[in-house]
């Protein structure tokens, strides 16, 4: 029985080798820079997605970066990355980091690995940050070292990305 990882390996071996990692941020992200600094510092989004394309052509990887301000919007990108083969994604869930179970099933739909990434350190702000929805499927989760998570955060899919295509297939990621 072929399972629906295997499957995506086999298209995208078909396809091209070459790391694809998605990054999504999620409402409000948009105000970076400008948006409550002492919380979220003064990078702007676009420093931030500027920086990672950049980390991401100098590895040889196809970086895409995605904000929106609504759920459906994130979802759909979601499945859209299914289809694109897309291997790796990190995403900063937001504000939907602490309600959105639809935006958690469409990342467990499409199992499509990923790290969860916050600027700010949640479990030192507001109980009602404490309890991620995203956090339990994620590879991994970093948060509270600002814009410079979003570049560990990649750094580490296109490490990972490596190993898979120079051990074959691998099993560190987790079934959802
Ligand atoms: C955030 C933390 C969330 O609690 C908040 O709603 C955000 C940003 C962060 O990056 O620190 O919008 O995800």
């Amino acid at each position: 029985m072929t399972t629906k990882r295997s499957s995506r390996a086999v298209a995208k071996s078909a396809t091209s080798l070459r790391p694809h990692v998605l990054v999504l941020h999620g409402p409000n992200l948009n105000l970076l820079g400008s948006r409550e600094p002492r919380h979220y510092g003064l990078a702007t989004l676009e420093d931030i997605n500027l920086a990672l394309t950049r980390l991401g052509e100098a590895a040889g990887a196809h970086v895409e970066t995605f904000q929106n301000n609504h759920e459906g919007a994130l979802i759909d990108r979601i499945h859209q990355a299914a289809l694109d083969h897309v291997d790796f994604i990190v995403i900063n869930p937001a504000g939907y980091t602490h309600s959105s179970v639809a935006l958690r099933d469409a990342l467990a739909g499409t199992a499509i690995p990923f790290v969860e990434v916050h600027l700010s350190n949640i479990y030192a702000r507001e109980d009602f940050r404490h309890h991620s929805y995203f956090s339990d499927l994620a590879v991994g989760v970093i948060s509270g070292l600002g814009a410079h998570g979003y570049e560990l955060a990649l750094e580490f899919a296109l490490r990972h990305l490596q190993n898979r295509t120079s051990h074959g297939s691998q099993k560190t990621e987790k079934a959802h």
